[in-house]
């Protein structure tokens, strides 16, 4: 029997050991490697951020050239994989799609040998999208999309190849870019804890991916922002935003992108998305409605209840202000957040132990066996 009694969901629990972010830490906020959320999503671009997940520094000019040539070498679709995209119907969730895309790439490209772990990062971060939106295209509309779109950056490459246009709004891309670098890293998340749990048994890598998106798929996790554009889409007023929260209030459900398991106080994140969000709101293709209708409610949550949004709240009325449909929300997760679970595997093996933890036992005492003659209602 264990002493000490376990959280429910291991809240508070010190899991282990990790050197690339802090949440919340000592009131030090969020930093990747030691950067702050600030600098990085104000001054950097995700590429940058992606070096610096997955090598442990920011990169030098030639190694931001470098990484870039890299990515867009990294983002042509396998024929294989394309005919397998094909068959898939149009119904199928993103985020199916997204695990399936994971599991085919390990059977195509599999990992052979240890130090794949950033080649492989770069191939899924650069192929996620490409491929994403090969299926989404086929199965809508019988469009076989050129993925290759040069030197683009991910952000821009994705918007391009959804929107099916060669220009893109910059602010529209700025933005995308700025939640990819918000949404890369979060320590141990559920997702990012299940991929590290998946490879510290010397499984694969692409095992410990597919873990992850299997994870992050939740509603309680990376689905929070999907949930949020299903409930925020039907709200045009302030009036059905009130009559939405009150019946929330009443019946005691949760509202999707608020609250969090570390940030009890505000998300660092959410501040930086939603001026993004804002921003967008106020060019010619934004909806100031939806902005303010998602005002309106952070205040009544934070006024009456104490709880503040969080990164997923204000990243869904940036992203439908983007034009991405919602269903693709947690799915661009996936793409950024595979920045994180590379580095969280790489560190996991780094320094290798199986993580198998104990229960606290609840059941019953030991018993006298009964043999199959003998047992009826009575005595079981
Ligand atoms: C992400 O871990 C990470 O870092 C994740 C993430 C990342 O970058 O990887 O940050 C991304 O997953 C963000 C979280 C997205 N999820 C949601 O938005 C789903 C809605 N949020 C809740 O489910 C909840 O806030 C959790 C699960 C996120 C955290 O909850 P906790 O820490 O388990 O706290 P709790 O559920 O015990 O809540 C405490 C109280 C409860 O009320 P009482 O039972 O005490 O009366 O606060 C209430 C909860 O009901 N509460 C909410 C609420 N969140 C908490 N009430 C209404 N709506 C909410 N969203």
């Amino acid at each position: 029997m264990s002493e000490k009694k376990a959280a429910g969901g291991l809240q508070g629990v010190v899991a282990g050991q990790s050197a690339i972010s802090t949440v919340g830490v000592g009131g030090i906020g969020l930093n990747y490697r030691g950067y702050d959320i600030n600098d990085l999503a104000y001054k950097c671009n995700f590429e940058e951020v992606t070096y610096l997940l997955l090598k442990g520094h920011l990169p030098n000019q030639q190694q931001l050239d470098e990484l870039r040539t890299l990515i867009s070498q990294k983002r042509q679709i396998p024929c294989k994989l394309k005919q397998i995209l094909e068959t898939l119907p149009k119904e199928s969730h993103p985020m199916d799609i997204m695990r399936t895309v994971a599991s085919l790439v390990g059977i195509l490209e599999p990992e052979t040998k240890p130090g794949q772990e950033y080649e492989i990062s770069i191939r899924l971060i650069s192929l996620f999208g490409p491929a994403l939106l090969y299926w989404y295209h086929y199965s809508n509309s019988g469009i076989k999309i050129n993925e290759n779109t040069g030197k683009d950056s991910i952000a821009e490459n994705f918007l391009k190849l959804y929107h099916l246009k060669s220009e893109i709004d910059p602010l529209v891309v700025k933005t995308f870019d700025v939640s990819l670098i918000l949404y890369a890293e979060h320590d141990f998340a559920a997702s990012t804890f299940a991929a590290r749990v998946t490879v510290s048994t010397l499984s694969d890598f692409y095992s410990g991916i597919t873990t992850a998106i299997g994870t992050l798929r939740g509603p309680l996790h990376g689905g929070a922002n999907e949930a949020a554009m299903q409930y925020l889409e039907p709200l045009r007023s302030i009036q059905q935003a009130d009559q939405f929260l009150n019946s929330r209030y009443q019946s005691k459900q949760l509202i999707m992108g608020f609250g969090h398991r570390v940030y009890k106080k505000e998300d660092p994140r959410s501040p930086i998305i939603k001026d993004f969000s804002l921003q967008l709101s106020k060019t010619a293709n934004g909806d100031p409605t939806l902005l303010a209708v998602s005002q309106h409610i952070e205040k009544r949550m934070i006024e009456e209840k104490k709880i503040y949004p969080n990164l997923d709240f204000y990243s869904a009325s940036a992203y439908k202000q983007c034009g991405v449909p919602t269903p693709m929300f947690t799915a661009i997760f996936v793409i950024s957040r595979m920045t994180g679970w590379g580095g969280h595997l790489i560190e996991q093996r780094s320094n290798n132990k199986l993580m198998r933890p104990v229960s606290d036992y609840t059941g019953p005492a030991k018993k006298q066996f009964v043999p199959i003659e003998m047992r009826n209602k009575a005595n079981l």
